[in-house]
């Protein structure tokens, strides 16, 4: 088989050096599997909007069509370029586009790490719908400026969309421990989430072996924190899962440890690998940045690819190092030292 052509995207801030990181990584891990990796690298980013007035050229969607996957860095420098323009011009159309509908994050704590909860076993399996809901873009602004000013955001939720987000939860549940846990606040949401838990019911039928459980998402942020070995299996809407996902970034020790892999389930346009923070202007000129979450997103990039003996050996290596105390503490250690330590433990 030919080489995997990887699109690599390291987009704005740390997203530059946690890309670097993980490519390091990958390609030392395949070399050494006999697996082949053709990287070709896209300077998108907020610094190209302000030279060229786009995050990404027109056909960019189009370009990256031709890849086997995409890494991407983190996109979003808010004194640059308006969230709202450079995140819609990058970002969310990738995930769109190319019906990434299934944001698998997951959340566990790694060997070695100490999480702010007294729990010593954490892990949830987050499944975030990732194409449609409060991130569907329409709405609009009218008597803008004005007294009388009214602004709409509608979330559309389709059939399709939440039935398939939910099956995908379904077999992911029956892969681990049985156990699935609905988000809505259909409490509130008197439309679409009611939709929702309709679906959860109808499609648990066609489950019988999977646990079901429906929370509203306040409920359920609580329930991490103070019950998380009840979850298994979470499935949650874009925005309630956007939310969910930095708790449980939070909870495995902060940001820099969180992966995530939107996926396109169908295999029918490149699936999207990428750490769940962003391009943290904070630390960006430090050298601070932790790069486990992108290498770990990384891994799970070569598992998609079916490169798995080389994806088992990149969490390998990222657990012997956690084990070891590097990159556990927040600065403690360099981006470039818990790299060069994972790096070591890959052969
Ligand atoms: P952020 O995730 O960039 O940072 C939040 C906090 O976590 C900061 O204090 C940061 O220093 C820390 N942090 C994040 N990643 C870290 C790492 N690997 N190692 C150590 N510390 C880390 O969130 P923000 O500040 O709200 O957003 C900054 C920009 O990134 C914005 O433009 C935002 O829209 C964008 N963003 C992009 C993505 C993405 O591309 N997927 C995700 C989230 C935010
Ligand atoms: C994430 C990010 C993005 C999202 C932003 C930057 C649009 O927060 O990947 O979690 O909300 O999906
Ligand atoms: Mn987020």
């Amino acid at each position: 088989m030919g080489a995997h052509k990887i699109a690599i995207i390291p987009g704005d801030g740390i997203g530059t050096p946690v890309t670097q990181a993980a490519w390091q990584v990958i390609s030392e891990a395949c070399a050494l599997d006999g697996a082949a990796l053709e990287a070709t690298w896209f300077d998108w980013s907020c610094d190209t909007f302000l030279k060229t007035g786009r995050m990404m050229p027109e056909d960019g969607i189009e370009t990256l069509r031709g890849f086997d996957a995409i890494l991407l860095g983190a996109v979003g420098w808010p004194q640059k370029v308006p969230d709202s323009v450079s995140l819609h011009g990058l970002l969310l159309p990738i995930r769109k586009n190319f019906t990434q509908y299934a944001n698998i994050r997951p959340h566990r704590l790694l060997p070695g790490v100490v999480g702010p909860l007294r729990a010593e076993k954490f892990d949830i399996l987050c499944i975030r719908e990732n194409t449609e809901g409060e991130y569907s873009g329409a709405g609009g602004r009218v008597h803008q400026g004005t007294a009388d000013e009214v602004a709409v955001e509608t979330s559309i939720f389709t059939r399709t969309g939440v039935e398939r987000i939910l099956r995908f939860g379904f077999e992911q549940a029956r892969k681990r421990r049985g156990k699935l846990a609905s988000v809505t606040k259909s409490n509130a949401q008197k439309y679409s989430m009611v939709f929702w838990d309709e679906v959860t019911d109808q499609l648990a039928a066609e489950y019988p072996d999977v646990e079901v459980s429906r929370y509203h998402v306040d409920a359920i942020a609580a329930r991490f924190v103070m019950a998380p070995e009840t979850l298994d299996v979470v499935v949650a809407s874009n925005l309630f899962g956007d939310i969910l996902t930095d708790l449980g970034a939070a909870i495995q020790g902060g940001l820099g440890f969180a992966a995530s892999a939107n996926i396109n389930p169908d295999r029918s346009a490149p699936s999207m690998f990428e750490p769940v923070h962003g391009s943290a202007p904070d630390i960006a000129d430090l050298g601070i940045a932790n790069p486990i979450a992108t290498i770990w997103s990384a891994a799970m990039m070569l598992e998609h690819l079916g490169e798995t003996a080389s994806a088992v050996r990149v969490m390998a290596a990222i657990e012997a190092t956690t084990a070891a105390g590097i990159g556990t503490t927040p600065g403690q250690n360099s981006t470039d030292e818990i790299t060069n330590a994972v790096s070591e433990r890959i052969a």
